[in-house]
């Protein structure tokens, strides 16, 4: 399953849209940093941090942190961990690695959620942070978040979701659709930087429903899988590793 319809504004076919975001992140990457600060009005690092803390990432957990982009995530796991060693950070876009390893020591690839360069069963955590919109297949990205945590493994994936009710419904896209990426213009100067705010908004316009994502986890063979939510708008997925984990269903033809 797709987590969005092929936005035809941007790339023409489902093929063409890993090529279409990495060149998105790439030249919007030197912004990035600042716009998601004043956007989010400075909560992002105490927020993730926080997030990280409920979830249950405890000293000593191997982290893998999928599209880290420019290492927000993995700056506040270091914040709980102590220490950046155990931490491994995935990403495809060249430039939003390049920004995350100017922070911290971790250990740096690129590659995507969908396909990951890792042994089964290799990390104790993994995060995913405002990235879900960007895979091909949640399925493809959900059966390989099972193959590389070890049972028991937990994973956390942070969202923004379209919120419910028409009056915050309207509220969110004057903001996120119009406001935001205005603004972004306007600070950054950047045409670029603009662009990437554009296409936030859209994809979390167009993003599956909440129901769906929690489908996704459990048909990955995913348990305790659950959403809990802040205002209505930040989504956190959740779930682990059974145990006695039976092998995830084989990918569709
Ligand atoms: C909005 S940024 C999120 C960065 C960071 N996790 C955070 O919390 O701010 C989205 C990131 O997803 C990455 N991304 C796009 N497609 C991806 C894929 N298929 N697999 C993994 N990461 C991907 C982008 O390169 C970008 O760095």
């Amino acid at each position: 399953m797709h987590p969005h319809p092929t936005l035809a504004a941007h790339y023409p076919t489902p093929e063409a849209k890993p090529e279409f975001v990495n060149r998105l992140f790439d030249r919007g990457a030197r912004h990035y940093d600042a716009v998601v600060d004043w956007g989010f009005l400075r909560s992002g690092a105490a927020y993730r941090r926080w997030s990280l803390q409920r979830h249950g990432l405890l000293a000593g957990d191997r982290l893998l942190d999928v599209a880290c982009g420019t290492g927000l995530v993995a700056v506040a796991a270091v914040k709980i961990l102590g220490t950046a060693k155990n931490i491994t950070c995935l990403d495809p876009s060249a430039g939003m690695l390049a920004v995350a390893r100017t922070k911290l020591a971790a250990n740096f690839v690129q590659g995507r959620a969908e396909q990951m360069p890792f042994a089964d069963q290799a990390f104790d955590f993994l995060t995913m942070g405002y990235a879900l919109r960007h895979v091909t297949s949640l399925d493809a990205t959900f059966r390989e978040f099972h193959r590389v945590l070890r049972p028991g493994g937990r994973l956390l994936i942070l969202e923004v979701t379209k919120p419910a009710g028409r009056f915050p419904r309207a509220l969110f896209r004057l903001y996120f659709g119009h406001v935001y990426p205005f603004l972004t213009r306007l600070f950054t100067r950047s045409n670029d930087a603009r662009d990437m705010m554009r296409y936030y908004w859209e994809t979390m316009d167009a993003c599956v429903p909440p129901a769906a994502v929690l489908q996704a986890l459990q048909g990955a063979g995913l348990a305790a899988v659950k959403r809990d939510t802040l205002l209505g708008l930040f989504s956190e997925y959740s779930a682990v590793k059974p145990l006695a984990s039976p092998r995830p269903p084989p990918p569709l033809p």
